[in-house]
């Protein structure tokens, strides 16, 4: 019923060049027709080049924000609108990076991701508690916390227009991953929060997922896929984790 899914966050990574030789590797490595939706989300400024090197392929793309705007005068901001007049299917909202680097608060992330719905753009939710929130055993109010302003601005409904990411702060870029059952459980969490919208919504686990660490990971009964940083920037790697959600 949810198909499974794999998403590369590219970050702030990799030129003109390397998207050009990363994306050549993708899509001569992932041909035909597969049981998991794979996606890459590139740096705003590529996308239109993505856009068209993965015209003839079964790879989607998204960008890695998208303005809570629908247009106007908000300076360097991108909207929904832009986003899909380029192609994109995706927009990833309230990564942790953004939410610690540029101050994102859950109200603005719940007012992006309504942004994106408006326009049928899917806005994929990034979720995830600190390492102090772990160890203070606050982990599923801090995510619930996180979910529920979304909850509380789209509904249930709405949420469920979109894909979510449980992506631990403490997990991201540490090459320390989240134990299968680490996630499980919160991914467990998610879905009832979701009450039965959660029967369709694809959750998704994201910090340091490696080609050896994705199956076991996948294998859990409420991980629907991941969401790849690091691992994203190389097509081998990728690849060897889309396989792995088949
Ligand atoms: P890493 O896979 O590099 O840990 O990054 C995860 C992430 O933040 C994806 O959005």
């Amino acid at each position: 019923m949810r198909r499974p899914t794999v998403v590369g966050n590219w970050k702030m990574n990799a030129s003109l060049e390397d998207t050009a030789a990363l994306v050549s590797g993708l899509t001569s490595g992932w041909t035909g027709v597969h049981q998991a939706e794979v996606a890459v989300c590139p740096p705003y400024v590529y996308l239109a080049k993505v856009a068209e090197l993965l015209e003839e392929s079964n790879i989607a793309f998204g960008a890695q924000d998208v303005s809570e705007h629908e247009s106007g005068a908000y300076t360097g901001q991108i909207s929904a609108d832009m986003l899909l007049d380029l192609g994109c299917k995706y927009a990833i909202v309230g990564h942790s990076e953004r939410r610690e680097y540029q101050g994102e608060s859950s109200e603005l992330v719940a007012a992006k991701f309504e942004a994106a719905i408006k326009k049928g753009l899917v806005p994929i939710l990034c979720v995830g508690e600190t390492l102090e929130e772990r160890e203070q055993e606050r982990t599923f109010d801090v995510v619930g916390q996180q979910l529920r302003a979304v909850i509380d601005r789209v509904g249930l409904e709405g949420v469920a227009k979109g894909v979510i990411a449980y992506e631990p702060v403490w997990a991201i870029g540490t090459g320390r991953s989240a134990t299968p059952e680490m996630a499980q459980e919160v991914h467990a969490y998610i879905r009832e929060v979701m009450g039965p919208e959660g029967e369709h919504t694809a959750i998704l686990y994201g910090g340091s997922v490696k080609p050896d660490s994705a199956a076991a990971l996948f294998a859990q009964q409420d991980i629907d896929g991941a969401l790849v940083g690091g691992a994203s920037l190389k097509a081998e790697d990728f690849l060897a984790i889309c396989r792995a959600a088949e």
